[in-house]
């Protein structure tokens, strides 16, 4: 206290805690998930549950230095009551720390919540410095600068003397020629008649995808495979100013061609190999592509390419949302690059406690008031040439707690197969409770349930088996029909669970193949937030570029978990590199391995169908590093 600047008050900070506390000092609350309580304020023992829960929130406390719960020149004890709802619970992320209350505190940069934008090859935001202080006026130098990532050039600088009245903001905006390259941004205060300095930083998003041209160019995957005498719906990927003419040469009987859109429908019941060409035509050029068709056993011969509400919407998810997502595929051309799945995750069924019936008479099961007509949002979605799917679980209820298939799978499939469902994710919550233990056959066997309901649908549904690994799922994930199978637990958009779960498929490399794909997890770029309050990624831009090349090398099923409504230019970017989507969905369908680690440089290698191998390198570290690769 005596060598403070300011001597009013005491801050004290104790990192992050999962998911309430209540914080004491010397048997005193002073704190409550992140606010400062009175002196006598009554401690409420239900741990009232507050909504965003605020287990990712830092609690910073402060106290006037004259408070009576402090012991100045003694020692003082804090206590923490952590009431945790479910998971690790506990203190996390932080050293906690005590200090005097100093200018720094009163200044607030909102940079991290503004966004970024694009100005032709100029990047920039504009943001706002605030003195939350009611009493002092901050005065200091103010400095913006831009960074390269790769070379340390100095991309802008600039810099003023700044005063800050009690309560007062102030506007910033800045551009700097940054859009194609990795640049960390800082803005430093430096205050007057002190040592002191804030430092608050960004790192700027930047665009490696090429611009799409206006001549046709087809995309997508090269193989497709379908059962014999299944609806079959294949759309024509293809970039180029519309209006676009597709055609396709050779195409067998039963299956024809919307000539405007590149929508193919129709079944064929002979099994056997199709090869037919592509073509998509406009008044600057055309463009030519192989597909071929499998009509046998295997469906899913390249990974499944999507969007699914959960990482985005989770529980709140509803008929517009899905409707909407469908439709940005369309106006923002998500479709050209082969995006094909819509769908959706837990939520739609009635939830387990309520009073309503959550089935029919005949055991199908009703959809909850969100979800109206289930048929027509399929019809919706295949009419857009896109396919739909849905969310279970075997045991009596989801994940969150909503209906589930146990002991109506028969029915289930029915009903998704009425719906003109494509691809069912297949959980494992609240079946641990049927299961006997933990034994392979134990494993496979809900799975084999709903697979044998599944075959005797009219239509081909995919099979994601959602179980996050257990029992090895890769090595017997075939036998029970899975095409794609969860290797790990949930993803979240940091970059601690992203590297530790995408740098783990090691194991199961072997066991990736047309028809059978690991699955580690979602899609964690653009606007997410697993319920109704969304935030951008945490990710940086290049976190995120990893996220998106180690999953294409991976050959990992790719499924957007944003709002698309709010698709920046930035990620519609990340998920429009047709060169990298073209590696994950390349028809051989071999995962990439580790081949060299060094240090924090690993080295993935993929190999492709005509022969070549495709690279990736990745810097696990903080810094930037030069390799060389011969
Ligand atoms: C599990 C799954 C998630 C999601 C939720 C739904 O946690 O792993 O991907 O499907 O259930 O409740």
């Amino acid at each position: 206290k005596k060598n403070s600047s300011l001597k009013d008050s005491v801050k004290i900070f104790l990192g992050k805690i999962d998911d309430y506390d209540q914080s004491f000092l010397n048997g005193e609350l002073f704190g409550v998930n992140g606010r400062n309580s009175n002196t006598g304020q009554a401690i409420d023992n239900s741990f009232i549950k507050e909504e965003p829960i605020p287990w990712n929130k830092n609690r910073f406390y402060t106290l006037p230095a004259d408070d009576p719960r402090i012991m100045w020149d003694k020692e003082n004890v804090i206590a923490v009551r952590v009431y945790d709802q479910g998971g690790a619970g506990g203190m996390f992320s932080g050293i906690p720390s005590i200090k005097m209350v100093d200018l720094s505190d009163y200044l607030k940069c909102d940079n991290a919540g503004s966004p970024f934008n694009f100005k032709n090859s100029e990047i920039g935001k504009s943001f706002s410095l605030r003195n939350i202080s009611a009493l002092y006026t901050i005065k200091g130098k103010f400095i913006i600068k831009a960074e390269s990532k790769l070379n340390g050039k100095i991309l802008l600088e600039k810099s003023a003397d700044i005063e800050l009245k009690p309560e007062s903001t102030k506007n910033f905006s800045y551009l700097f020629n940054g859009k194609n390259q990795p640049s960390r941004i800082e803005y430093i205060f430096r205050y007057d008649n002190s040592d002191d300095e804030s430092v608050f930083s960004d790192e700027a998003p930047y665009i490696l995808t090429p611009a799409i041209s206006k001549k046709p160019k087809i995309n997508g995957a090269k193989v497709y495979g379908q059962r014999p005498g299944k609806p079959f719906l294949f759309t024509i990927a293809a970039t180029g100013e519309r209006p676009l003419t597709f055609k396709a040469i050779n195409l067998p009987a039963g299956l024809r061609i919307d000539e405007k859109t590149g929508i193919i429908t129709g079944s064929i019941s002979e099994e056997g190999i199709y090869k037919i060409k592509l073509k998509a035509e406009n008044k600057f050029g055309s463009a030519e592509s192989d597909l071929k068709i499998y009509i046998g056993d295997k469906i899913a011969l390249t990974p499944p390419m999507g969007w699914n509400s959960w990482n985005v919407w989770g529980l709140t998810v509803d008929q517009e949302k899905v409707l909407a997502s469908a439709k940005v595929y369309k106006q923002k051309g998500l479709l050209n690059h082969g995006w094909t799945y819509i769908n959706i995750d837990d939520g739609w069924e009635i939830v387990g406690d309520s009073p309503l019936p959550k089935r029919t008479p005949d055991g199908n099961i009703i959809c909850n008031s969100k979800f109206p007509d289930m048929k027509a949002l399929g019809d919706s979605i295949h009419a857009l040439g896109l396919k739909f799917g849905i969310y279970s679980s075997p045991g009596p209820l989801t994940c969150g707690g909503y209906t589930a298939s146990y002991q109506h799978e028969v029915n289930d499939a029915q009903s998704y197969s009425n719906w003109g469902i494509d691809y069912l994710k297949y959980d494992w919550c609240s079946y641990g409770a049927i299961a006997k233990d933990n034994s392979i056959p134990e494993l496979m066997k809900p799975y084999l349930v709903m697979r044998d309901a599944l075959r005797n649908v009219d239509r081909d549904i995919v099979f994601s088996l959602c179980q996050y690994g257990m029992g090895k799922v890769w090595e017997w994930g075939d036998k029970v029909d899975g095409n794609l199978w969860r290797t790990t637990g949930d993803i979240t958009d940091t970059w601690q669970s992203l590297s530790e779960i995408g740098f783990s498929q090691v194991e199961n490399a072997n066991y990736a193949g047309p028809g059978n794909w690991n699955d580690p997890d979602m899609l964690v770029v653009g606007w997410v937030g697993w319920g109704p309050n969304l935030h951008p990624t945490r990710l940086t831009p290049d976190e995120q570029y990893t996220h998106i090349s180690l999953w294409s090398l991976l050959s990992a099923p790719l499924l957007i978990g944003c709002d698309l409504t709010r698709l920046d230019e930035f990620t519609l970017n990340l998920l429009t590199n047709d060169e990298v989507i073209a590696l994950d969905q390349d028809p051989l369908g071999k995962q990439a391995t580790p081949k060299m680690i060094k240090g924090n440089i690993q080295y993935w290698i993929k190999e492709l169908e005509d022969g070549q191998k495709a690279i990736g390198i990745f810097n696990l570290g903080s810094g930037t590093e030069k390799v060389e690769l011969n």
